[in-house]
């Protein structure tokens, strides 16, 4: 049986490492006995540390990368730093990074293309704006987020890419796409890696989606929306909540 893929981004908290402990002590004690799921967390980078130590079931995953291996780039992190510390994914190209931090396709293909020679497998998240969705341009937005983030990246390294579609008018709204409409993104999604790669990659790659996913609402993006999985933002940062997610797909 194909494991169902939940990625837990905590974002930029708790605002302790005592706070980050409890949180991760409290789901990974329950979720050790989880079957149907992997349930990858991805900490802030200070946190990474301390939840390697006691890694079990759950993966460890960062929430960005730098894509040089090492040199004169103040503030920025490896993918073998991140490796060191147990990383085996890393959030890409998340929309908070592209708004805030001016983070461009080529950016993000570069670092797609870094994570993947180090063998930690990318999370590359994309999604349209609301704007772009009222403008009917949702298609040709994610077309060109897709083309440009895969650009130069080979037949069998993309296979090890997990798609993130995440609508941004979605995020931290309380407001998620429909599962319909969500399906129909994933066989677009679908059909744009069939052009430029092949039917059987098209299917064979996992599509995961995030934007207001709550335990109420995960089964539907998991069976009405086919997806291969989910990722979360403010409920994997409320223990009893998430537990809730993840038991319920
Ligand atoms: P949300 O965030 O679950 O709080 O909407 C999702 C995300 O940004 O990855």
């Amino acid at each position: 049986m194909k494991k169902t893929l939940i990625i837990a981004n905590w974002k930029m908290n708790p605002s302790n490492t005592t706070q980050a402990k409890v949180l991760f002590d409290e789901v990974a004690k329950v979720l050790k006995d989880v079957k149907k799921a992997k349930v990858v967390i991805c900490p802030p980078f200070p946190y990474l540390s301390i939840i390697n130590n006691q890694l079990s079931l759950i993966k460890l995953g960062a929430q960005d990368c730098f894509w040089e291996e090492s040199g004169s780039f103040t503030g920025e992190i490896s993918l073998s730093m991140l490796k060191d510390l147990g990383c085996k994914y890393v959030i890409i190209g998340h929309s908070e990074r592209r708004q805030f931090l001016n983070e461009t396709d080529r950016m993000v293909n570069k670092k797609i293309k870094a994570a993947l020679i180090k063998n930690i497998r990318p999370i590359f998240c994309f999604g349209e704006s609301k704007k772009d969705k009222d403008q009917g341009k949702t298609q040709n937005v994610l077309k060109k987020q897709l083309e440009n983030g895969l650009r130069k990246i080979i037949k069998s390294d993309v296979k090890k890419i997990i798609f993130a579609y995440e609508p941004l008018w979605a995020i931290g709204s309380g407001k998620p796409c429909s599962p319909e409409e969500a399906n129909v993104i994933r066989l677009f999604i679908k059909k744009i890696i069939t052009q430029k790669y092949s039917r059987p990659i098209a299917n064979e790659i996992k599509i995961l989606y995030g934007g207001s996913v709550n335990s109420s609402n995960v089964k539907s993006f998991i069976q009405q929306g086919s997806f291969q999985g989910v990722l979360v933002g403010g409920v994997s940062l409320k223990p009893k909540e998430f537990i809730k997610l993840v038991k319920n797909i």
